[in-house]
């Protein structure tokens, strides 16, 4: 399913009399700018604390950061947003990030959107419980490379060693610039 078929049926479904559907097309465009709105909030509290991490002391600093702080910064926002908050991949470091299938579906619809060179767009579904959930892609950038590229390219012997000690199953390097690195998943 790519994901401009996608969009057709999210927006069948959100018009149409299923459980999210009370949903007027003013208030989808909302709850999609409000998303956009989290998610680019979260992404600075995120890269702005790691970027800081990195200057003070490199990967070997900002990796434990990340380990024990990355949930509860986004978090803090969530709190703020009344939301919920998860980026998760389908080639996770952390378990926590574990797509459900559903998030699975969208990782998937982004995979091959991207590989036919078009723009990805964030997305809104519903829930079962009839409540709006927002997606929005997770690119790789430059600065992301030195924790999620190539080991023993970008990544060093003694990062990734770092790295493996506190997720033995760390399954997200490999990455190049531009892959989709996984997506913001926002419940409202
Ligand atoms: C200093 C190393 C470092 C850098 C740089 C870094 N990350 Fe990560 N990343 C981590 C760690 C460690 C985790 C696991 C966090 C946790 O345990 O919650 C993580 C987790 C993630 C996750 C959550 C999904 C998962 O695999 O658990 C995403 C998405 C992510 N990173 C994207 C990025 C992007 C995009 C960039 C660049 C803009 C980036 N990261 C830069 C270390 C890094």
């Amino acid at each position: 399913m790519n994901l401009k078929y996608l969009l057709v049926v999210l927006f069948v479904g959100l018009v149409s009399c299923n459980t999210a559907t009370k949903l007027s097309k003013e208030a989808q465009i909302e709850y999609i700018a409000k998303g956009k709105e989290i998610t680019q909030k979260s992404f600075k509290l995120l890269s702005g604390n790691l970027m800081k991490q990195m200057k003070q002391g490199g990967p070997v600093q900002a990796i434990p950061f990340c380990n024990v702080k990355a949930i509860p910064l986004t978090d803090e926002i969530a709190k703020q947003e009344y939301v919920s908050i998860k980026r998760v991949s389908k080639r996770f470091r952390n378990e926590i990030n574990k797509p459900s299938s559903i998030e699975l579906g969208v990782i998937e619809d982004y995979k091959v959107a991207l590989e036919n060179g078009e723009m990805l767009s964030p997305v809104l579904l519903s829930q079962p419980t009839g409540k709006p959930q927002f997606y929005a892609p997770i690119l790789i950038n430059s600065k992301c490379l030195v924790c999620h590229g190539t080991v023993g390219v970008e990544v060093s012997k003694a990062t990734d060693s770092l790295i493996k000690s506190l997720y033995p199953k760390d399954l997200a390097t490999g990455y190049k610039v531009g892959d989709l690195r996984g997506i913001w998943s926002v419940q409202f």
